[in-house]
């Protein structure tokens, strides 16, 4: 292959915390996995539940690409840690992470427990600097690296329903890669964020029916409506976004977010 047809991952080890699908079908961990993976990457799929990492490195091996499942919790610093060590025991090397590990749950003030609320900010935010952590110092070493975060239009708009401890978390998630992308660009690691909109992943339409009451049809339906392109986004799109970001054609660009949203948050009500 000529150098100008290289993949424009190529050669790079891509680590993507929470990789899986919290339900059948692809999610934009999953996405993300393979999208790089036909960029070239190989993948570090890592997900807290073992059948998820396993289902999206399988993903990755059948489109020909190279995956090493691991489970951890991106909120458990030993975990991490360990994970980190087999990534590098079986690539020698990590060039991205994609901090794509996301939960949440529907209330407002009165409504979530402190718990959920912990758990939420850990799972969310406190993830990201445990992994930074880790892996800025391996990438400096390394000469560079890219950090993906992915956050979501409830990080920087009201969506309609209280959502509250999750849209606070995905604001923090924007705000972190702002700080970390300062704070490493010298050192040549850029760090951005992807904002998604409203994405048809199996977890909404696992999820979204029952937050509304609704049949899943209807309420999917109600998902499309709202957005100006008249259809949510397909995972695959925000992969798209985040292997740019991830990969050498963003040279130039940290500490910034990319909506993928179909024109969602420029709507005026
Ligand atoms: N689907 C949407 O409409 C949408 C919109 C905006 C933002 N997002 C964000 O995109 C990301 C992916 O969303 P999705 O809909 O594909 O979700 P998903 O739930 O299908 O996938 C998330 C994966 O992360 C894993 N995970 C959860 N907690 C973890 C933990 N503690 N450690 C490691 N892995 C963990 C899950 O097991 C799952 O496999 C999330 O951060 C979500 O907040 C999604």
């Amino acid at each position: 292959m000529t150098a100008g047809l290289e993949p424009r991952l190529a050669g790079k080890i891509v680590l993507v915390a929470g990789a899986g699908s919290s339900a059948a079908g692809w999610s934009i961990g999953k996405a993300s996995c393979v999208t790089m993976a036909r960029q070239g990457a190989a993948i570090v799929a890592l997900d807290s539940q073992q059948e998820a990492a396993e289902d999206a490195a399988h993903e990755v091996e059948k489109a020909g690409g190279s995956a090493l499942p691991v489970q951890a919790d991106v909120a458990d610093p030993a975990a991490m840690q360990a994970a980190v060590d087999a990534a590098l025991r079986r690539y020698g090397r990590i060039d991205v992470l994609q901090a794509n590990a996301g939960i949440g749950k529907v209330g407002g003030p009165e409504d979530i427990s402190l718990e959920d609320w912990d758990r939420i900010q850990q799972v969310n935010v406190t993830s990201l600097l445990i992994a930074t952590r880790l892996l800025a110092p391996l990438m400096r070493e390394q000469g560079g690296g890219a950090i993906v975060t992915v956050s979501s239009v409830a990080g920087i708009r009201y969506t309609g329903y209280p959502h509250l401890a999750y849209s606070v978390s995905k604001a923090a998630v924007i705000h972190f890669a702002r700080m970390a992308a300062q704070q490493y660009a010298a050192d040549r690691i850029r760090v951005n964020t992807v904002i998604p909109g409203l994405i048809d992943t199996p977890r909404v339409a696992k999820n979204v029916a029952r937050m509304f009451d609704a049949d899943a049809r209807a309420a999917s339906a109600a998902r499309d409506r709202q957005v100006p392109m008249g259809r949510m986004g397909t995972p695959w799109e925000v992969a798209n976004a985040v292997a740019f970001l991830a990969s050498d054609d963003a040279s130039y660009i940290t500490g910034t977010e990319l909506l993928v949203d179909g024109g969602l948050t420029g709507k005026y009500a």
